[in-house]
């Protein structure tokens, strides 16, 4: 899980300093323990404590760690067991040589657990992740080549970094499927769940691909098949950032921050693809005309708020360059699907290039022979390293779980890929389109500073039961967005219903109690959607319209009317109601309760 923090260190720094400093840099990724362990004169230092870092901090601060040079951390978003002190990561084996900490699932912990028993171990959490430590007892003494035995005997996904105390130069650090970031100066190494938390020692790391493992010391990293342990040569990345942690500033919430700063990420994400005449070029980003005139059909694979964008792009690529494509949810898709027609483009899309539902339905993808496209935030993310074609957004770093700049970037992302395949093929795309979509994040920055929702409204979905969200054809995906916006951030109960299917089940819920808010971004939809709305209405229902004038409770008219334009408009108020709710219901806004940002788990 990248929902687990993992960070390691050696060399002639205080490894605690370090360990907590790193840490402190995967938070916003949402976890609910921590805990570090040092070497410390040949034993183990272990502190772990449930709740935030901070917690943790305190105890170190009224006990200091000792001095050390070597050390691992880690915080927990838990999986098997519960949030404890005990069940917080690192794990040690029963004579405290060995510890680690783990980020995933091993799946067959039923099994290894009985085996360890059995032979005598004693468990002290209830975890699948000290497991491990305990099966490092035994196996050859060199580190590396003990862990590489273990690692081959858990099943699922995991990266796992270990340390032994009779070794303490070294840690070693295996990957399946869960990421890991690598780098050195001169006299140390740092290990990471991702390449962020090193951004204040290091400009540049590795990551270990799947069936990798990493032997870690001062200035020296090398990297071998876990296989049969053959060296493998590796590629240094560039690491992004100038190490200062973003700061929400004035927004007091990285998620009113990001909400505000749309409108640059929209620029940023046009920037040399789209010209003043309205022609797209991704040429800069490896795609080509051929390629483009080769696409047959597309699958766009995606979770969450990417899978929304998706949704959005396949209502235009049938409407401007009708080609087949249909959005499928990838966790669903990895499993189901066993046919992909030739020609076929399977797109990737998800904010952090990390989730492991839309990385193992890419790889599920490619084995039927498709070419993969990923859209990514992450450039160097493990998504985008496994696809024959990358499309950056460029929507800068996203630190709020719930997702408002990355999702509407990906949108206008896909809208340029849209735009090309429309070009390439001669296609008739509206041309009006493209230049409206320049204008786009000057309007956006005019609506988001004047824009207020009413109190009534916050109030009325704050008590409400369940708030429904309606929508037909993109304003579809639109109402999916708005709705796990509202139940991320406020935990109020929503669910969004294509309009139709309103009168078919749905309906039954409405009363005075639950507000029904209507995605109208696409005026073709009005006349139908307007009598949904009606339906809802005339039970009591708080209606609330985002778009075309429908005669709601509260209209809410966008300055656009263009498709794109409107939709991307239509999705600032829907974020803004979602924070506002939460706020109102007193919630945490950027690491809602039980959620991480990228989803490393299955
Ligand atoms: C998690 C986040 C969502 C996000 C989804 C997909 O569930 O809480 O906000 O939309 O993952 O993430 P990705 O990084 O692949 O876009």
């Amino acid at each position: 899980m990248h929902m687990c923090g993992i960070m390691g260190y050696v060399g002639p720094k205080q490894a605690a300093e370090v360990l907590l400093g790193g840490l402190k840099r995967l938070e916003y990724r949402g976890y609910d323990s921590a805990g570090i362990a040092l070497e410390d004169e040949g034993s183990i230092y272990l502190r772990r404590k449930a709740g935030a870092l901070r917690v943790l901090e305190e105890v170190l601060a009224e006990s200091p760690p000792p001095p050390s040079h070597i050390g691992i951390g880690h915080t927990r978003w838990a999986t098997h067991g519960g949030v404890s002190d005990r069940n917080a990561h690192p794990h040690t084996d029963c004579k405290g040589e060995n510890a680690i900490v783990h980020n995933g699932i091993i799946e067959n912990a039923d099994e290894l657990r009985a085996e360890l028993l059995n032979a005598g171990h004693v468990l002290r959490s209830e975890t699948d992740s000290e497991l491990v430590a305990h099966l490092l007892e035994t196996g050859p003494a060199d580190l590396r080549v003990r862990l590489s035995e273990v690692a081959r005997r858990c099943e699922g996904a995991y990266a796992l970094l270990v340390m032994d105390v009779h070794q303490p130069d070294r840690l070693v650090a295996v990957r399946r499927t869960s990421p890991i970031a690598i780098g050195a100066t001169e006299n140390e190494a740092y290990v990471a769940s991702g390449a962020i938390a090193l951004a204040p020692w290091l400009s540049e790391c590795i990551y270990l691909d799947d069936g990798e493992i990493a032997d870690i010391r001062p200035g020296k990293i090398e990297v071998f098949r876990l296989e049969d342990l053959e060296p493998i040569a590796k590629t240094l990345h560039p690491i992004e950032g100038d190490g200062e942690l973003p700061d929400a500033g004035e927004h007091g919430t990285f998620y009113r921050k990001e909400l505000m700063e749309q409108p640059i990420a929209w620029r940023r994400v046009m920037a040399g693809r789209l010209d003043d005449v309205g022609q797209v070029n991704l040429r800069d980003d490896g795609i080509d005309q051929e390629f483009l005139r080769s696409v047959e059909r597309i699958v766009f694979l995606a979770m969450g708020s990417s899978l929304h964008a998706c949704q959005m792009a396949v209502e235009r690529l049938a409407e401007v360059v009708h080609l087949p494509a249909q959005a499928e949810l990838a966790s669903e898709f990895r499993d189901t699907r066993t046919f992909l027609e030739p020609g076929t483009l399977a797109i990737a899309v998800s904010q952090s290039g990390e989730t492991i539902d839309t990385l193992a339905a890419l790889r599920h993808a490619r084995d039927l022979g498709a070419k993969v496209l990923s859209l990514v935030n992450a450039p160097a993310s493990t998504i985008a390293r496994e696809s024959d074609y990358v499309l950056d957004l460029r929507a800068g770093f996203e630190i709020s779980v719930a997702s408002t700049k990355a999702f509407t970037t990906q949108v206008i992302a896909l809208e340029l890929l849209t735009a090309a395949l429309a070009q390439a093929r001669a296609c008739p795309l509206p041309p009006t389109d493209l230049h409206a979509l320049r204008a786009v994040p000057t309007v956006a920055e005019d609506f988001l500073a004047a824009f207020h929702l009413p109190k009534e409204l916050i109030e009325t979905c704050a008590q409400a039961p369940g708030v429904i969200f309606l929508g037909r054809g993109q304003d579809l995906s639109l109402a999916r967005e708005g709705s796990l916006k509202l139940k991320e951030l406020s935990y109020v109960w929503s669910e969004a219903f294509a309009a139709g299917e309103l009168k078919h089940g749905p309906l039954a819920l409405v009363d005075q109690r639950v507000p029904v808010i209507v995605c109208v971004t696409d005026p073709r939809h009005a006349v139908k959607l307007r009598s949904s709305l009606a339906e809802a209405t005339a039970r009591g229902a708080y209606g609330v319209a985002v778009g075309s004038k429908l005669g709601a409770t509260l209209q809410v008219t966008l300055p656009l009317k263009e498709r794109i334009g409107a939709y991307l408009l239509g999705a600032l108020p829907l974020q803004l109601l979602a924070v506002e709710v939460a706020e109102a219901r007193g919630c945490p806004i950027d690491q809602p309760r039980n959620l991480a940002k990228s989803v490393t788990v299955e």
